[in-house]
């Protein structure tokens, strides 16, 4: 089966890994790249696969409805994977306006342009518009209970609330015009290539150079986390197999609390490339700061729609994938090093300011 896709955000953690797993397993798909290229956006991420026939980068903004409508017209899109966002929370409370603009305009303008140039028969015709989203919408669990398709929506931060209002538009447009789309609701994903502002790149990177670990709060907050190659390819089976109009939650049943995981990742490194200069384990380097705002305390997914109607289960365990991830990091210092440029480390000195020390252990 051939395809073309738009798939925005693909020089960001998801859509590279998603790009990369395409090209090598689908050779009757072509991808068209669109990507603004924030501070999350990064080449380099797909330097080995750039030259591929079967590949093409656009540099742009999904916020511009000229150049989106242009590239619907001129690739002759079919299929269209939606990643581009703002992705982290902590900015999002921050400095809120990129989260609404990208997250919520620029869905709205790649929905508008494949409703205007699919044809009435899209759904037929096997076009299907794919909104990457997240088990954030569904607001935060207590200490029981897990996220399913059916739980109402209630987002508690900047990020999720414009990606809740995304979610909402893409439902609309499905039900207002029979645009034929799909939406997948994913748990927290981790993996080669992701920003080292996330948990798990973050404490990596600061355990590399022995700087502070920075957990938020009592390190008691739950994350349900999944290895990103399962995720992409979750999205592939949700393209080719999904029913037109529904969602489907993705999650690797692999709830762990934060303090477990900066744990693990300490021993881990301290195992790998041997204990601190001083002689101390990594753990000595974990540091109580002052709580997130309006930090959802648990999320965790239930999985069974995607698993009984589709037949996806996630390949990777949660050793398998932290093994993997650890290692790639670790193989990868050049990358780490090229992303952690002097703007970042300026945005990361600002965020931290104040923090430390004020935690609730
Ligand atoms: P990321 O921040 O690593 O990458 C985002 C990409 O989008 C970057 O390449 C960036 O340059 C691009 N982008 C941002 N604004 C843009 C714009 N206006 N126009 C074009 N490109 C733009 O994000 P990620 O972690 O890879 O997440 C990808 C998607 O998956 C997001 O929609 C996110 O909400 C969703 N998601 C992420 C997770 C997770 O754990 N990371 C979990 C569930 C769902
Ligand atoms: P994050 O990776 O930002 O993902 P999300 O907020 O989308 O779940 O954070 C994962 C968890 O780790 C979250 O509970 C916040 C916590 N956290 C820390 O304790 N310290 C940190 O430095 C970061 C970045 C996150």
């Amino acid at each position: 089966m051939e395809k073309t896709l738009l798939v925005t955000g693909g020089c960001g953690f998801i859509g590279a890994n998603f790009v990369r797993l395409l090209l090598a397993d689908r050779p009757g798909w072509r991808v068209i790249n669109l990507d603004k290229l924030t501070y999350a956006g990064n080449l380099d991420n797909l330097r080995e696969v750039a030259d591929s026939p079967r590949y093409t980068f656009v540099r742009g903004d999904i916020c511009d409805p000229s150049l989106v409508a242009e590239l619907f017209a001129r690739e002759r899109i079919d299929t269209v994977v939606h990643f581009a966002a703002e992705s982290h929370v902590d900015r999002s409370i921050d400095d809120p306006d990129a989260f609404i603009r990208t997250n919520i305009h620029g869905t709205f303008t790649l929905l508008e342009a494949a409703r205007r140039s699919w044809p009435a028969d899209a759904a037929a015709a096997g076009h299907r518009f794919l909104h990457v989203s997240t088990d954030e919408v569904f607001g935060s669990l207590g200490p029981t209970g897990l996220f399913s398709e059916t739980t109402p929506y209630d987002p508690r931060s900047p990020y999720s609330a414009s990606k809740a209002s995304s979610d909402h538009l893409v439902r609309a447009y499905c039900h207002t015009y029979g645009l034929p789309v799909l939406i997948t609701n994913c748990s927290n994903n981790y993996g080669p290539y992701q920003f080292p502002e996330k948990l798990i790149p973050l404490m990596l990177n600061n355990g590399l150079h022995g700087r502070p670990l920075p957990v938020y709060g009592d390190g008691g907050n739950v994350r349900d986390w999944l290895y990103v190659e399962d995720h992409c390819e979750a999205i592939v089976r949700v393209l080719t197999d999904g029913r037109v109009g529904e969602s489907y939650n993705i999650g690797g049943h692999n709830e762990k609390r934060n303090l477990e995981i900066v744990e693990l990742l300490c021993d881990m490194l301290d195992r790998k490339v041997g204990p601190l200069a001083s002689g101390q384990p990594r753990r000595s380097l974990i540091t109580f700061v002052r709580d997130r705002l309006g930090h959802d305390r648990r999320y965790a997914i239930d999985a069974g729609k995607i698993e009984r109607e589709l037949g996806w289960t996630p390949r990777w365990t949660f050793e398998q994938g932290i093994e993997r991830t650890v290692d790639w990091y670790l193989a990868n210092g050049t990358w780490l090093a090229g992303v952690l440029d002097g703007s970042y480390q300026k945005y990361y000195e600002k965020m931290y300011a104040g923090r430390t020390g004020e935690g609730g252990k």
